[in-house]
Parts: structure tokens; C-alpha cells; sequence
């Protein structure tokens, strides 16, 4: 049988997240058979890492990671570079399975309690719901129009009037709609890098995912498309939750919520940004948020 993961991830839509706060787990798991009581608070972890060791061939990128990841928050991932951010970014939506020789050799990983590495998880729904920004905006080379509505054609839905309206909301909540409603159907490589990037996050909202993971999404910006993006970031938080990897310090402190700091493929401290900034655990966050290392 194929676990369907939209049907074990709720609230799937940001539109109906208010009216359904309590995320319903998975039938088909027996770790998570019983249903939320209706009217229970919201769990609030979304993603749960438990003990992951991952590897590249025969090297090990990632060693006995234990993280909770929380719901409508912003977490920023920080650290050194090859401290395997990026590494367990793509692992919460099974991108690595795209690289040769990869395997997550022990742990799991669950989103809404249901293990995303069982073989029977549809993983094409799961990149639908985990959505990913990339460091280097990647438009198609396609008009904006068709760059919004790619995902939602290979769903089968081609009624204009859905997808107009889809494109529309889609542009103004990536707070770029103003900027390119004149120009639809021109392409999305003629926009500015600042452009490009946030027609890529209009593109990932636009399949409304419940999480969306952003590498490095402003490292080719200049200061104002960077605070275009940060804005965004900002209204976006309301309605998904967000991971992003940054490795501006400031800007993980301006964004986020909580901070995972990572040091050779471990998880050194993860809690509150403001504590990781002011006050850290430990001493290698703090020489690494002090600029002391990395
Ligand atoms: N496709 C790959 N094949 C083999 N090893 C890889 C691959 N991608 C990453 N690695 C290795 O895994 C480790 C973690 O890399 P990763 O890209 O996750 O680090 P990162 O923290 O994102 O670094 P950066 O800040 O430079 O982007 C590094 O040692 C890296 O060399
Ligand atoms: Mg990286």
C-alpha cells in the first residue's frame, strides 16, 4: 500500500491551518494510529529526527542527529561549511535519494509522526508538501505564468480561471505580484536575481506545501533583495513552517525563531535563536556565533 503523505500531514492547506490547528497522524502508522481529540492544542513538533546517521557512499555526513522541528516556526540551520546542513535539509524531503549512494543507515525521520523513509511513503507528495528554495534561484526557462503553474499542471489541474487565481495569490504572497502582473507571460530568467528568487518561493507556495526549506536562499543577493527575501520570510511564518540555512549570522538572528548549530555532522546546540545569539550552551556555538570559528 502507498501512504498517501497528504493524507497523514494536516493541516496541509495554509488556508484551512486555522480552522484545523490539531495535525492528524497517520492511520497507517501504528506509532500514530489514534487521531487527535478534536479541540487538543496543536502538536507542536512538525519534524521529528531522531538519532539520524546518514552517509554519502561510505562517508558518514550526518552522526546521530536528535531534533524536533516546530510547527508555523521559522528554525534557521547554522554552521560551518560540510557540517551537513544542507545534507539533512534535503533529507526531510528525500531529495538525497536523487544522489547515488546515499542512505540514512540508522534513525528516522517522522513528519507528523509518520516515518518518511518507509518505502511505502509516496515521496512525490511528500516534495509537494516539503517544499525547497534553492540557493541559486533556479527558474524554469518559461514565462512567470508557467513557472507558478508547472507543479499544479503535472497535478492534472489546467482550469485557467484556477490557475489565474492560483498565479495571483501565489506572486502576492511572495510579495512579487506588483512587480511582474504587466508581464506574465515573459520569462522568469528575464527578472532580476531578487526576482527570480522570490518567483521561486511563489513557485513553492504555489503548490501550497506545509513546509518550505530554504538553502542558503539569499547567499546571491544584494542587501535589498536580501531584505525583500527576509520580509517575505516574515509574512510567511504565519502560515508555514519554515527551515532555512543561513550562514549570515544576522540574518538567522533577524528570521528565525529557533537555531540549530552544527559542527562536523553533529548538532551541537539547538534552542531559541535569541539564547543561541546571547547566551549559548556551549562553547563551540559561541565562538562560531562570535565569529571566533567557521
Ligand atoms: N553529493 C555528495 N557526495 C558526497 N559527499 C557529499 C555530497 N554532498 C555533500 N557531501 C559531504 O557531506 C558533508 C556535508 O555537506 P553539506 O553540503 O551538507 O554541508 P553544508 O553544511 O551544507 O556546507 P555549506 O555551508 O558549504 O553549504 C561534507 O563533508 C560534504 O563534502
Ligand atoms: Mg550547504
Amino acid at each position: 500500500m502507498v501512504t498517501a503523505v497528504h493524507a497523514v500531514m494536516e493541516p496541509l492547506s495554509p488556508s484551512s491551518a486555522a480552522e484545523k490547528p490539531t495535525p492528524r497522524l497517520a492511520a497507517a502508522q501504528p506509532a500514530a494510529a489514534a487521531p487527535a481529540k478534536p479541540g487538543a492544542p496543536a502538536a507542536t513538533h512538525l519534524i521529528d529526527i531522531d538519532n539520524l546517521d546518514f552517509f554519502y557512499g561510505a562517508s558518514q555526513a550526518l552522526h546521530g542527529i536528535n531534533l524536533k522541528i516546530e510547527h508555523q516556526k521559522v528554525t534557521a540551520f547554522i554552521g560551518p561549511s560540510g557540517c551537513g546542513k544542507s545534507t539533512l535539509l534535503r533529507c526531510f524531503n528525500r531529495m538525497n535519494d536523487l544522489i547515488e549512494g546515499t542512505r540514512v543507515a540508522r534513525g528516522t525521520i517522522k513528519i507528523h509522526g509518520v516515518d518518511i523513509y518507509q518505502p511505502d511513503v509516496d515521496v512525490i507528495e511528500l516534495r509537494k508538501r516539503v517544499g525547497m528554495v534553492f540557493q541559486k534561484s533556479n527558474p524554469f526557462p518559461k514565462s512567470i505564468y508557467e513557472n507558478i503553474t508547472y507543479g499544479l499542471r503535472l497535478q492534472g489541474r489546467n482550469k485557467k480561471s484556477e490557475l489565474d487565481e492560483i498565479v495571483e495569490r501565489s506572486l502576492r504572497g511572495a510579495a512579487l505580484w506588483d512587480e511582474v502582473k504587466d508581464r506574465l507571460d515573459q520569462s522568469g530568467l528575464g527578472l532580476s536575481g531578487g526576482q527570480q528568487q522570490r518567483l521561486c518561493i511563489a513557485r513553492a507556495i504555489a503548490v501550497e506545501p506545509e513546509v518550505i526549506l530554504m538553502d542558503e536562499p539569499c547567499s546571491a543577493l544584494d542587501p535589498v533583495a536580501t531584505a525583500k527575501v527576509e520580509e517575505l520570510i516574515q509574512e510567511l511564518r504565519t502560515r508555514y513552517s519554515i527551515v532555512i540555512v543561513t550562514h549570515n549570522m544576522q540574518q538567522a538572528a533577524r528570521v528565525s525563531d529557533r537555531t540549530a548549530f552544527f559542527y562536523l555532522g553533529k548538532l551541537i546546540e539547538y534552542a531559541d535563536t535569541r539564547d543561541i545569539f546571547t547566551n549559548p550552551a556551549n562553547p563551540q556555538t559561541e565562538a562560531y556565533v562570535s565569529g571566533r570559528f567557521g
